[in-house]
């Protein structure tokens, strides 16, 4: 019995059968997942060969098609259009398929034959300021990214550059020293310190003069400044643990590889730069000019790796991150999840990192960008008063929010209640970051994200609920159970459930988690049209009841393992 991916499959058997019709070293047969009714996949080999051997593309696909063995699993394969070869899956494999695929944990979906080891830099807040909604959108796309890694098998070592170290220190720690506020300090009065500090900052000539002293005094080391660093340090990675908690995001303090980390390196990564003679003094700063970058006057534009005054930035402690990534822990790719505006800071790193020979041929580095959460204003998302929406404050009215959807059911115990609404609210939260292709900009909606019609994961937390409700009801065991194709909708179901693997892989290949999201929803929506026009409990003819418990029961381990990947839990009852 195949499993896996059935899109390969099919894309091997082409490449099997091209053989007999051609030497010529073929691009990969690209086989797709078909929309067109009554065909279920689809080839367009024949049309990128046509130019190249000279001969009309329907031919070549009529010569690929007479040597093509898929007798196993498809119906004869069809010549259409311009030469798209056409593949129907055959119903008596689909039921093999579909019947063997619930003793399958992965549910059909395969591991890699080359796994990598991946950095990822994902979350990365700044210390003493509360995360904001763009944290939140990396921490849930990079945390949903990572699952998916693992799941198809990678070794992933997920990292979160914190940013605790630099400039603006200084003048926090010289305001916490003049105030001594009394501790513990919430992330609130961080907050506030830091808006105090910053003030004094603009105001205050002497203040600004000690914060700037204060800077050297930490980055040489002095105790007193460093007792004060690391107290706001722990004071605020206090409060991310709490977040993190939460959202059910696996992020410790392990994890935690902050830009203070990369301060010892520093100074060796200049001086390697410049042995590499790829350093310039510009205006009295050391800088690199990457090849390819210029701004809009059509200068080329600096990499700052040392400021005037001999300090460092965000720059240089990025370039030392991929040299202690490659370099000390053997990755192979590095992902960086973080806001489309860094994609040029991001850009210039990787371009100095190759020059520099930290990035070679056999590493790969990207960016992982996302859009601006924006309120329904269509601008950035802004409290009333005009700050950026405290995350905290946003989860909590998450789980209020969804605590109102459920409200009512006396059936559920407050516990569960508890449980079901934290669910609710917080797979929204995730799922709105989620679904939409994530280099765009999206309206943030508590209406539409907890609507329970639509792409929501509220809606596929119901169906699956719906699903396993049945299931308590028939209470049925269907471990002998057989899959039977009889109505149209029981093979929609089937072929979208044997869909599973290509869905993963997709999401999985272009760090594009809505491309499961698009999937889940998809597969919920053709299963509540079977629900509709086919009878489960009542269903009559012999196995019958049994086949549509059983996809009903593929269904709910779809939906389960799909959301679990996109770290969203499916609660049994809602
Ligand atoms: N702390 C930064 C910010 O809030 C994000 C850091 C992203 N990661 C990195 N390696 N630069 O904008």
């Amino acid at each position: 019995m195949l499993f896996g991916d059935v899109s390969e499959e099919l894309a091997r058997r082409v490449m099997e059968a091209l053989r007999h019709v051609t030497d010529i070293e073929p691009p990969t047969a690209l086989v797709r997942v078909s929309s067109q009714s009554g065909v279920d996949y689809q080839c367009d080999l024949a049309m990128s060969l046509g130019k190249r051997l000279g001969e009309p593309p329907r031919e070549i696909a009529a010569a690929i098609a007479s040597h093509l063995d898929v007798a196993d699993l498809a119906e004869p394969p069809v010549v259409a259009g311009p030469g798209f070869l056409n593949f129907t899956l055959s119903s008596s494999w689909l039921e093999d398929r579909t019947s063997a695929l619930g003793d399958d944990p992965r549910l059909g979906a395969g591991v890699t034959p080359r796994p990598r080891r991946i950095a990822i830099d994902y979350s990365s807040p700044n210390v003493a300021k509360e995360m904001h909604a763009g944290h939140l959108r990396s921490t849930v796309i990079g945390d949903a990214i990572t699952r998916l890694l693992r799941f198809a098998g990678h070794d992933v070592i997920p990292h979160n550059h914190l940013g605790d170290w630099g400039t603006p220190f200084g003048m926090l720690i010289e305001h916490l020293l003049d105030e001594r506020p009394s501790g513990p300090y919430t992330i609130g009065d961080l907050n506030g310190f830091y808006r105090a500090a910053r003030s004094k900052f603009d105001a205050d000539e002497d203040f600004a003069t000690r914060s700037r002293e204060r800077v050297v005094l930490l980055q040489s080391g002095d105790e007193e400044t460093l007792s004060s660093w690391r107290h706001l340090v722990d004071e605020s990675t206090r409060h991310f643990a709490q977040v993190y908690e939460l959202l059910g995001i696996g992020l410790s303090s392990e994890d935690v590889y902050g830009e203070s980390f990369y301060n010892p390196f520093l100074a060796t990564v200049v001086d390697e730069l410049a042995a590499s003679g790829l350093t310039e003094i510009s205006d009295g700063a050391v800088c690199v000019f990457p090849d390819g970058f210029r701004n809009r006057e059509g200068e080329p534009l600096p990499l700052i790796v040392r400021k005037r005054d001999g300090g460092y930035g965000y720059a240089v402690t990025d370039l030392a991150t991929l040299r202690y990534w490659t370099g000390q822990r053997g990755v192979t790719d590095l992902l960086y999840v973080v806001g489309a505006p860094q994609a040029q800071h991001f850009a210039m790193v990787f371009a100095v990192c190759r020059a520099a020979g930290w990035l070679r041929e056999e590493h790969r580095a990207e960016h992982i960008g996302f859009g601006t959460v924006l309120g329904e204003d269509g601008r950035a998302m802004k409290t009333r008063a005009g700050e950026s929406v405290r995350l905290s404050d946003l989860l909590t009215e998450a789980i209020a929010h969804a605590a109102g959807v459920i409200d009512g059911r006396d059936d559920l115990s407050p516990e569960i209640r508890e449980e079901v609404a934290r669910a609710i609210g917080i797979g929204a939260i995730k799922y709105a970051d989620l679904s939409g292709d994530r280099e765009r900009d999206y309206v943030f909606s508590w209406e539409r994200m907890l609507s329970k019609n639509g792409n929501t994961s509220v809606y596929l937390q119901y169906a699956n609920a719906r699903i396993r409700s049945v299931l308590a009801k028939a209470d049925q065991d269907l471990a002998d159970a057989r899959v039977l194709l009889g109505h149209p909708t029981e093979r929609a179901l089937a072929l979208a459930l044997v869909r599973f693997p290509e869905a993963v892989g997709a999401a999985t290949a272009g760090h594009l988690p809505h491309k499961l999201c698009t999937y889940l929803y998809e597969t919920a929506a053709v299963f509540s049209r079977f629900y509709e026009q086919c009878p489960v409990l009542d269903a009559k003819g012999p196995g019958v009841r049994d086949s549509r418990l059983l996809l009903a029961e593929l269904t709910s381990k779809t939906l389960t393992l799909g959301l679990s990947l996109l770290g969203i839990s499916t609660p049994a009852r809602l």
